[in-house]
């Protein structure tokens, strides 16, 4: 497999639909570790998991793969206002590819999104628009308004440049494995762009010979919205929107994917993968496990991956001995008011041993 210097996913700048390298909005996004998870694949019956560590992501989250991608389109045409309407993951990294590119940012988030995502993307300078109303419909429909009577650049992940992005994943891990191929990829789904956006990139590795067949890959959602899920479940050959309710995983909390969900189910077809999903309970409880048995701290949404390998590995779908590789697709800070700390943690002791030795319990 070809190298270069170049450890971001521009190293693979001849997959991408980008004209000119001066075009290129970069902050090093990719190569994100792949780690052999061995205490946590033991705890759940996967020796061979692993877990791709996109928490190290320049903004701290996956869509940093598909903005660098979608915003050095922007730069290309000569784009003057990037939006995007966002549970918040995608505001921030707009926002930062955007500020990188010279380009002004407008970002529109739910009601309830958690503040730290807020402050983030107004960190790098954009005008971010708090909508009273929720992601699928209010939100939406303001923001569809808004992008035909301003003609802003749509960094939605209906935009096509940001799935290409994402097929980065695919390139990624096949030059991690030295070209094997994992038996299970699974993905945190929302809209389906990463589940489509890893199927494409195999698909191209594959008509080059790099790699001898697609993994399975499957959509990891929330119980609360899983469009995806129901649709796989009942063979549908496209979504059928459902009414999200409320999730600690809010990031994917989307139950209206208004862009690519039949192509992400067409992909988990394909590939002969699979759509499962969560409940609150089990996705807190993934949480905590990665953080305390593998030591990455990833925010509730992206720990639907493990939760969604556990279950799979409960039912006899995966096997003892399947590579399983589990997407981290977000930093636990984005979302920190989810690890429940009680009072008593954030009281100071009096500085002495005693103090220590009865908070210590020892
Ligand atoms: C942390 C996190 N994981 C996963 C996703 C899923 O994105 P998609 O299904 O579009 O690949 C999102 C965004 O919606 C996200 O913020």
């Amino acid at each position: 497999m070809r190298r270069s210097r170049d450890r971001s996913v521009w190293r693979w700048f001849d997959f991408f639909p980008v004209e000119k390298r001066s075009s290129i909005v970069s902050l090093g996004e990719g190569d994100t570790p792949l780690i052999h998870a061995r205490r946590l694949g033991e705890k759940i019956g996967i020796p061979n998991l692993y877990l791709k560590n996109d928490t190290l992501l320049p903004t701290g989250s996956l869509k940093d793969r598909s903005n660098s991608v979608g915003i050095s389109v922007a730069r290309e045409w000569g784009v003057k206002t990037a939006a995007v309407m966002s549970t918040g993951n995608a505001a921030a990294s707009v926002a930062a590819y955007a500020a990188a590119a010279g380009i002004e940012s407008i970002v529109m988030v739910p009601k309830g999104t958690a503040p730290s995502k807020i402050v983030q993307a107004r960190a790098y300078g954009a005008r971010v628009i708090v909508v009273d109303g929720d992601f699928d419909n209010e939100v939406a429909k303001l923001y569809k308004g808004a992008l035909k009577e301003f003609g802003w650049y749509d960094c939605l992940s209906s935009n096509p440049y940001r799935d290409e992005g994402k097929k980065s994943y695919a390139y990624e891990m096949a030059d991690q494995l030295d070209g094997r191929v994992p038996d299970w990829v699974i993905h945190p789904t929302a809209g389906g762009t990463g589940i489509y956006a890893m199927w494409k990139g195999y698909k191209e590795l594959l008509s080059l010979g790099w790699v001898e067949r697609v993994p399975k890959l499957v959509a990891a959602q929330s119980e609360a919205a899983a469009p995806i899920v129901a649709a796989f479940e009942r063979g549908l050959s496209d979504i059928e929107p459902v009414i999200a309710r409320e999730t600690i995983a809010e990031s994917i909390q989307v139950g209206n994917p208004v862009s690519i969900g039949w192509r992400a189910l067409a992909a988990l077809r394909e590939s002969k993968g699979t759509a499962v999903a969560l409940s609150d309970g089990e996705i807190l409880e993934a949480q905590a496990v990665i953080a305390n048995l593998s030591g990455i701290f990833a925010e509730p949404a992206a720990a639907t991956s493990v939760a969604a390998a556990k279950k799979l590995r409960d039912y006899g779908t995966i096997g003892a001995a399947d590579v399983v590789v589990c997407n981290l697709t977000g930093h636990g800070l984005k979302q920190p008011e989810a690890i429940g700390i009680s009072e008593k943690q954030f009281t100071p002791i009096v500085p002495t041993l005693d103090a220590l030795r009865e908070r210590v319990g020892r």
